[in-house]
């Protein structure tokens, strides 16, 4: 069980920012989590009135976003055999964590979770003192530079075999200029074929008006700024990649268990497997 980063084995306190909302801290605040500030908390209350429903729907919908992202661990390490699996934009763990539920489906799966946020990597590190040893890590780092989390994955994930990289929520705070494209064409390349990529990202063609103006209140108040985008813009990110039925859909509907509602999501899913 390792924690890597800037932090990590110093002795230097965490930097915690608290004069802006941050990603993290706003999801745990909707998740019901108390690993969050005052400014996050004032800051997901302010944007979310815009929405329909108000914050209790947005509450719901990250429920949902959870558990499509427990279908598509399932899918990996149940049906796609893939047990190696890499979750970049981790937010801070709770209840069902990417490990738990890929593990309770094939023991031994093996998780390296990358995060930028110190508070995100404080909780990982109470986390990790109770998984077993070697099997799940958490890394320090930027997506900005993939580069360097390749470098420290590799130590725990066997890039000889098929790895599954997770991107769930992230890439929408990540602007055209920053070249989301380029730098999941850059975490890709040393993967071999049979190897996933999974994402989720914000619609900007589901609910315009009401998105939009969540999100201009949202990015007023925050440190990461958010960039909806449309099904063909996901579907782009997946460019080059084989994608898994059904295809880029909404995250509800995105291979929903049987018996089950699906109901509306403001977020797309995509999962593509590398051919070549
Ligand atoms: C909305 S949360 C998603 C959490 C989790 N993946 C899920 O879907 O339930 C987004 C996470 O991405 C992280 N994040 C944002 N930009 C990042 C970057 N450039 N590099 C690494 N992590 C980033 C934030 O700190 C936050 O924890």
């Amino acid at each position: 069980m390792t924690s890597n980063g800037t932090p990590a084995g110093s002795t230097e306190p965490v930097q915690i920012d608290t004069t802006k909302a941050h990603a993290a801290r706003v999801y745990d605040y909707l998740l019901g989590g108390r690993a969050n500030y005052e400014v996050d908390r004032e800051a997901a209350e302010r944007a979310y009135a815009a929405w329909p429903g108000g914050i209790d729907a947005v509450r719901s919908d990250v429920r949902e976003h959870r558990a499509t992202l427990g279908r598509v661990i399932r899918y990996f390490v149940r049906d796609a055999g893939i047990t190696q699996l890499l979750d970049i934009g981790t937010g801070i763990p709770g209840q069902d964590s990417v490990h738990e539920v890929a593990q309770r489906e094939t023991p031994g799966t093996r998780v390296v979770y990358v995060d930028r946020d110190p508070v995100v990597q404080a909780h990982a590190d109470q986390l990790l003192r109770q998984a077993p040893e070697g099997a799940i890590r958490f890394v320090c780092g930027d997506l900005r530079d993939p580069q360097p989390i390749l470098r420290e994955a590799a130590a725990t994930l066997d890039f000889a075999r098929p790895v599954a990289v997770l991107l769930f929520g992230i890439l929408h705070f990540f602007a055209d200029a920053d070249d989301p494209r380029g730098l999941i064409g850059q975490l890709m390349a040393p993967l071999v074929p049979g190897s996933c990529l999974a994402l989720t990202h914000l619609a900007s063609d589901l609910h315009p008006d009401e998105l939009s103006e969540t999100f201009d209140r949202l990015n007023s108040a925050m440190a990461e700024s958010v960039t909806l985008r449309s099904r063909g813009e996901v579907a782009a990110l997946l460019g080059g990649l084989d994608l898994a039925e059904p295809g880029v859909v909404q995250a509800t509907q995105w291979r929903p268990d049987p018996g089950t509602a699906v109901p509306e999501s403001q977020v797309w899913c995509g999962v593509g497997r590398k051919i070549s």
